[in-house]
């Protein structure tokens, strides 16, 4: 079946506002569907239920390696010049070389090694607090979400923060596609950050420190495990997921308290919550709305329809994390839900190297916020704010709070 019937339009503007309705008739009439990403201008099969999703993300008929599409596939066509440079990445590759590349940086994500940047999230956070309390009100992504995950990957990797705001001009033009369809902005932002970090790593070669950017740049001149190509893809692909997706989680995380008072009131009064609080918004609006894209190496039989061999699919994780075959009432906002396991940082060998960053960073951001502003509050309309653009993010354009 192929559509874009109005009742599976993912993209409408109304269904930004709030995508479930869409997703609850899809999973019911449409469980996998093709749909034309008005934006690419591409077909791309959606799977909504937990179980299709699951499977899937661990199905190895899917591809992540562009190179082994075949030509003229309209995915391959737009990943072309610098994009293609900077997505020779983990994600963007299968077994051997994802192995290869996930294991050369997984150390520095495992819980142990993450939990040692506490003190440092932790005084982050309250330093950009301090900047506003006085204020009395803010724009929580701008001021607060945003900056906080930015300064922690900066530094871990060893980037400049003073460069920040070339970051998340690039960043953007990348992750938001651009309704007009045209590319231009895509290419020059992947051409800026290309030659922002050869030169950058011409100083740091010139000059070695204690971080990410040095450990690589060291692997890579060993030159067996690390192409000069590949090493530019991870720092692009370790930026960028660093940049885009736990700002929402803190974003939407907040969001979904001050919708449900008596939520908030729990945390309020057993902030030992937190941990399990982090997961319930990480299922009710997780930041990653659907997956990135697979295809099919060949033609795949996928759940009794046939997947064209250069096609690509994605899973809807918000989609997933409110199947109510997995979720009983999937649409209620609960802090202390038990079990609750949602896939919002994806499955199967994909599965989100940050978790254990964004994780803590979301615990110790949430903490913070309810400790310092007692009375954080929204200061808009909540029916006046707005959602981002296209399917891979969800999360507001500002959140304005009062405190
Ligand atoms: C709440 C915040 C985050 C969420 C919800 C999230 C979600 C995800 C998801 C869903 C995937 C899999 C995508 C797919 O299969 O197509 C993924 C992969 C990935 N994420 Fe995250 N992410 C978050 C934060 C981070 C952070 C802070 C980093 C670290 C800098 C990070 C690094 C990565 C990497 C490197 C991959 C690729 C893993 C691989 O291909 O093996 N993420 N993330």
């Amino acid at each position: 079946m192929s559509t874009n019937a109005n009742r599976h339009d993912l993209w409408a503007p109304e269904t930004r506002a709030n995508p479930l309705p869409v997703y609850a008739r899809m999973r019911q009439e449409a469980p996998l569907v093709r749909l034309v990403d008005p934006y690419f201008k591409d077909p791309v099969w959606v799977a909504t239920r937990y179980k299709d999703a699951v499977d899937l993300l661990r199905d190895p008929r899917f591809t992540k390696d562009m190179r082994k599409l075949p030509d003229g596939t309209p995915s391959k066509q737009l990943r072309a010049g610098s994009m293609q440079v900077l997505n020779q990445h983990m994600l963007m590759s299968d077994p051997p070389d994802h192995t290869r590349l996930r294991t050369l940086v997984s150390k520095a994500f495992t819980p142990r090694r993450v939990e040692e940047l506490r003190p440092r999230i932790t005084a982050i956070a309250h330093r950009l607090l301090d900047a506003v309390q006085a204020h009395g009100s803010m724009d929580l992504l701008d001021a607060f979400a945003f900056p906080l995950p930015v300064t922690v990957i900066a530094e871990m990797l060893g980037v400049p923060l003073e460069d920040q705001d070339q970051f998340r001009e690039w960043t953007n033009a990348i992750v938001h596609p651009p309704i007009d369809g045209n590319f231009e902005p895509i290419q020059k932002a992947g051409q800026r950050f290309i030659q922002y970090f050869q030169g950058l790593l011409e100083r740091r070669r010139a000059e070695p420190r204690d971080d990410l950017l040095t450990d690589l740049m060291s692997v890579e001149e060993k030159g067996d495990r690390l192409s000069p190509v590949e090493l530019l893809s991870m720092l692009f692909l370790l930026l960028v997921a660093g940049h885009e997706t736990t700002v929402n989680l803190i974003g939407n995380g907040i969001w979904a308290l001050l919708k449900h008072p008596e939520q908030l009131e729990r945390l309020r009064a057993r902030p030992a919550l937190i941990d399990s609080a982090v997961e319930e918004m990480l299922r009710y609006r997780g930041p990653v709305e659907t997956t990135t894209q697979r295809w099919a190496a060949q033609d795949v039989e996928f759940r009794g329809q046939v997947i064209r061999a250069g096609e690509a699919v994605v899973a809807s994780l918000l989609a997933a994390n409110h199947d109510p075959e997995q979720f009983p009432e999937p649409e209620r906002f609960d802090i202390t839900r038990e079990p609750n396991r949602h896939i919002a940082f994806g499955f199967g060998i994909h599965f989100c190297l940050g978790a254990p960053l964004a994780r803590l960073e979301g615990t110790i951001a949430i903490t913070l916020l309810l400790e310092r502003l007692p009375r954080l509050r929204l200061s808009v309309d909540p029916a006046g704010l707005r959602w981002r653009d296209g399917i891979l993010m969800h999360g507001l354009q500002r959140l304005p709070v009062a405190f």
